[in-house]
């Protein structure tokens, strides 16, 4: 498959503005509706499918994969978990989320959710224009929004539409016309950051650990039976620099072992800070554009919440859009 499967055409009935889980999981849902949409991503297909991000799946996310034809190598390969361990001063102590509530979560990674959404996309002819950059948007107001973008090769164009979505991260571009002169913006930055790390090593125990300890939380989660993802609660101001391998060790075992677990070591492949954010934006639609995922609302890593909150934003969104789209084409 290209880069992109660019249409003759220069208008779409929905222009979406990044293909991470909120874009391209609603470009899926307009289509199984009978509505095309373009989505615009400026990174390459590569980068995409590659970043490291947050790995667990809640309930809600997972049902909505596999009712919409996308849960097939989730139910597959992923590791389904029906509780988790808090570690207090190590002494651990389970949650069984399944006898307490009936589910689950799925040790599924962020960029596998989007390898399986972009196949998808491609294999039912869905257009997503990766290297593509979103320069402007214009006449949002209007009935007739125009979406300015440019490609690798540094050529400008224009795509009309008949609505707009914004799904474009936490930088997002579209959020600021959103909020122009009288929307709201409120913010709230912690003063902790987890310290993320991946580690080759066997997994450290069958279920994700919350360990609390006076010297700060670490979590241990997985990705697969060979690569662990690990955190430990840090300053914001930290760089990888101040945590040695040494440091990092003797810190996940003061923090995480307990009466029945060793922390595994192996590799330490990745080592990243990760900031505490939390923000909001009041409205979420301007005329015909929306904001939908982290665009609209950054949550910390804790939890995982990101990509789940990206999908519930979505599925309230896109039925009001098919709506929409389709009143639209039934006037003309
Ligand atoms: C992961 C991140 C989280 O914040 C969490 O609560 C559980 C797992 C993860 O990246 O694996």
């Amino acid at each position: 498959m290209g880069i992109h499967s660019r249409s003759e055409s220069s208008h779409t009935p929905v222009a979406i503005v990044g293909a991470g889980p909120a874009g391209l999981m609603f470009s899926h849902l307009l289509h199984l509706q009978g509505v095309e949409s373009v989505v615009i991503e400026k990174q390459s297909r590569e980068e995409v499918e590659t970043t490291v991000r947050a790995g667990i799946l809640e309930q809600g996310t997972i049902n909505l994969l596999r009712k919409t034809g996308v849960g097939e190598r989730l139910d597959r390969e992923a590791e389904i978990d029906e509780g988790i361990s808090i570690s207090i001063a190590g002494e651990s102590h389970r949650i069984d989320f399944a006898k307490y509530t009936g589910k689950h979560v799925a040790v599924y990674p962020q960029h596998e959710v989007l390898i399986d959404l972009i196949a998808k996309r491609l294999s039912d002819s869905g257009e997503v224009w990766f290297n593509t950059e979103v320069t402007s948007i214009e006449d949002h107001e209007s009935d007739n929004p125009k979406v300015h973008y440019r490609t690798a090769d540094g050529s400008e164009s224009v795509l009309s539409a008949d609505y707009v979505v914004g799904a474009d991260g936490s930088n997002s571009l579209t959020r600021k016309l959103i909020t122009g002169e009288d929307g709201r913006r409120m913010k709230h930055e912690y003063p902790f950051a987890w310290f993320g790390m991946m580690v080759h090593a066997p997994q450290t125990a069958p279920e994700l650990i919350y360990a609390t300890h006076p010297e700060g939380f670490a979590l241990i989660s997985t990705r697969s039976e060979s690569v662990q993802r690990y955190y430990l609660q840090c300053n914001p101001n930290d760089t990888p620099g101040m945590w040695p391998d040494e440091r990092i060790w003797e810190q996940l075992h003061l923090r995480a072992d307990s009466d029945s677990v060793i922390v595994s070591e192996g590799e330490i492949t990745d080592k990243a800070v990760l900031r505490f954010r939390s923000a909001v934006t009041d409205p979420m639609q301007r005329g015909r554009l929306f904001i939908a995922g982290d665009a609209a609302h950054t949550v910390p890593p804790t939890g995982a919440k990101g990509l789940n909150l990206a999908m519930a934003d979505i599925c309230a969104l896109a039925p009001g859009l098919v709506q929409a789209v389709k009143s639209l084409k039934a006037r003309c």
